[in-house]
């Protein structure tokens, strides 16, 4: 009997346990035989390069993957075939809808089914592609933790540790020196890692993005650890935290989302100027955090997601998204999976355990 062939990508920025969800994917459709797996380099974009590049999955590709962080397949930020960037002879780029002609080119190369893993932005896409008549599934993936139809997704975890150990390292040259110390970590628009960092680590100061900070409120704090030249303070932010209203990175051609960075050295600037007795520094975490070993909890969490997507492949469950919801890998539509975004919301329960602990979001009185 001929096999299906299911087409598997990786999108949007890299994210740990990437690797161990296609190998999930490939063993359970070889365990449950009749399935061919294939990888799609560069997420949509190896169909659209010519030759197009598809590699067919095997035992050699596949074995061991899960314990490497990336993707095997790579990823791309500039392949939305919504909104596809064609270089212009002058050097701009103008951005076409190419989903159309993209659907009929998966179908005509005989594929089942996709497999889409990625965060918002591609659960966007696959959603749309869906609507065009693509049979779909997503895999939610992001070290944000910013997708509000499941409860955790793999990646998290991981650069929550690397964000936390990094912390620890600055706790003790802080104390030593009698520093302020402000680390810089990812978080778009969701504060995530930036809140379970500050209560692993027991940071003094945590701004994130959805609790605007008064910077006047976060000196006085600073003030009261720091006297005559003694005591330190550790200040955890969130990148896409706003200082005076304003959020800090720059605009990155072919790319729609704007890079963000460097809100650590604004907030060094701004306290510096408002006459900050201790000495501050800076360090921002970037990259760091989405790369290398994925920690035990996420190569699970991805390689149980990677079986559930293989099984509503199998059961035909398209335009579905699979979850993690209440201790169970389960599933939601991708319509339901995308319609809201997943914020800290102020009356969390960690948010309760900072304030707790004495830990100050920087909010005016
Ligand atoms: O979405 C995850 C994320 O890590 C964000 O926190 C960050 O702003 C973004 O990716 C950076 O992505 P890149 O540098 O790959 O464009």
């Amino acid at each position: 009997m001929k096999k299906k062939k299911i087409l598997v990508l990786t999108g949007g920025g890299d994210c740990p346990g990437l690797n161990a969800v296609i190998r999930g994917i490939y063993k359970a459709a070889m365990t449950h035989g009749g399935y061919e797996v294939y990888g799609c380099i560069e997420a949509f974009n190896g169909l659209l390069k010519d030759p197009i590049e598809i590699i067919k999955l095997n035992k050699r590709i596949v074995g061991g993957i899960h314990v490497k962080g990336g993707t095997i397949l790579k990823t791309t930020n500039k392949g939305n075939p919504l909104e596809f960037p064609m270089l212009q002879k002058d050097g701009t780029y103008k951005y076409k809808d190419i989903s159309k002609a993209l659907v009929k080119k998966i179908r005509k190369l005989g594929f089942e089914a996709v497999i889409n893993i990625g965060g918002d932005g591609s659960q966007k896409i696959s959603q749309a592609l869906y609507e065009k008549g693509l049979n779909i599934i997503g895999v939610p993936k992001t070290i944000d933790n910013d997708l509000s139809a499941t409860d955790l997704t793999f990646g998290f975890s991981t650069a929550v540790q690397i964000a936390t150990e990094a912390f620890d390292k600055l706790v003790t040259t802080a104390e030593s020196h009698n520093r302020v110390m402000i680390m810089e970590v990812m978080g778009r628009d969701a504060g995530w890692i930036a809140l379970h960092t500050a209560i692993a680590g027991g940071s003094e100061i945590c701004l994130i993005p959805e609790i605007p900070f008064d910077i006047d409120v976060v000196a006085k704090k600073i003030n009261k650890r720091y006297k005559k030249g003694k005591g330190f303070v550790n200040i955890v932010i969130a990148e896409g935290a706003k200082i005076n209203d304003k959020i800090v990175g720059k605009h990155a051609e072919g790319d729609a989302n704007i890079k963000l960075g460097g809100i650590g050295n604004a907030l060094r600037q701004a306290l510096e100027k408002g006459g900050c007795p201790a000495d501050i520094r800076v360090t921002v975490l970037g990259h760091t955090q989405r790369g290398g070993t994925p920690v035990a909890f996420d190569r699970i969490l991805a390689t149980a997601f990677g079986v559930k997507a293989f099984e509503m492949v199998d059961a035909k469950k398209y335009g579905k998204m699979v979850s993690y919801t209440n201790n169970e890998v389960t599933e939601t539509t991708l319509k339901k999976a995308t319609s809201s975004y997943n914020y800290v919301n102020p009356k969390h329960y960690l948010i309760k355990t900072a304030k707790a602990l004495g830990i100050s979001f920087g909010e005016s009185p």
